[in-house]
């Protein structure tokens, strides 16, 4: 099955996509993921995309799309996989959708978590990270059991550094300008969940909306 999942930013796309990926054991492409460890290796991408993503803003499509096209082409597709914060433009949908015309790597899913834009600014500002291992925490919702730590391998957890109020306000203005018309490209796939809900509920309506493997 191969599925993208979209949603303004702490929407919980990236605590659903672990859920996701564990479940129906497709592939994560995650281009935030993908940015974040080309600007930690420090490489020209990551010099680059860093200008724009502390910012809030997006990464310019140019930039974006063969960056995906090379990343696939590096990955085992043949269960499927999951995208996640791409496309994020109508460009980049039109663009993945020329290079996977007529495959079997034709989205089939697009999960797309509704929550009003209120509540993402505490989500977003109380999120922590494992720096070894990328569990998403959060200070309040899904404190890890010793603060700062990580309960899976004793790590230290860190904030990312978009996650400022001034950067969030950027980032919702760049998904309120962009999704509606993905929404509408993808109209016949698009599957709406109510993400303002525990993490267990919203589990439940994407399981029963993607039905069994
Ligand atoms: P990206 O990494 O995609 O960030 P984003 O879209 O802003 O989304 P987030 O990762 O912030 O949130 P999320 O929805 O994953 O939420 P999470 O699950 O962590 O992109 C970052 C940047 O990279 C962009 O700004 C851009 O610069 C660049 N970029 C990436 N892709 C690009 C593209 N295609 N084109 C151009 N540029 C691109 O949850 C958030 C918090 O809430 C966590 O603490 C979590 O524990 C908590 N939480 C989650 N669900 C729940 C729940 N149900 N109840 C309570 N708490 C919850
Ligand atoms: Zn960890």
């Amino acid at each position: 099955m191969n599925i993208l999942i979209m949603g303004g930013p702490g929407a919980g796309k990236g605590t659903m996509s672990k859920k996701i990926v564990e479940n129906y054991e497709v592939t994560h492409i995650s281009t935030g993921d993908i940015f974040r460890s080309e600007v930690g290796n420090g490489t020209p991408l990551g010099l680059e995309a860093k200008k724009y993503m502390d910012a809030g803003k997006l990464v310019p499509d140019e930039v974006t799309n063969p960056m995906v096209k090379s990343f696939l082409e590096t990955q085992d597709l043949a269960n499927g996989y999951l995208l996640d914060g791409y496309p994020r433009t109508l460009a980049q949908a039109k663009a993945f959708d020329e290079l996977v015309k007529g495959s079997d790597l034709e989205i089939d899913k697009v999960i797309t978590l509704d929550i009003p834009f209120e509540k993402l600014a505490k989500r977003i500002t109380g999120r922590r990270l494992c720096k070894t291992c990328g569990h998403i925490y959060h200070v309040d919702y899904h404190p890890p059991k010793v603060e700062g730590i990580c309960d899976i391998d004793g790590s230290e957890l860190y904030q990312r550094k978009d996650d400022t109020i001034e950067s969030l306000e950027v980032r919702l203005a760049e998904y309120e300008n962009n999704a509606q018309p993905i929404l509408d490209y993808y109209k016949d796939k698009v599957v709406i969940i109510n993400a303002d809900q525990s993490t267990d509920d919203v589990w439940k309506e994407i399981e029963s909306a993607l039905g069994g493997k």
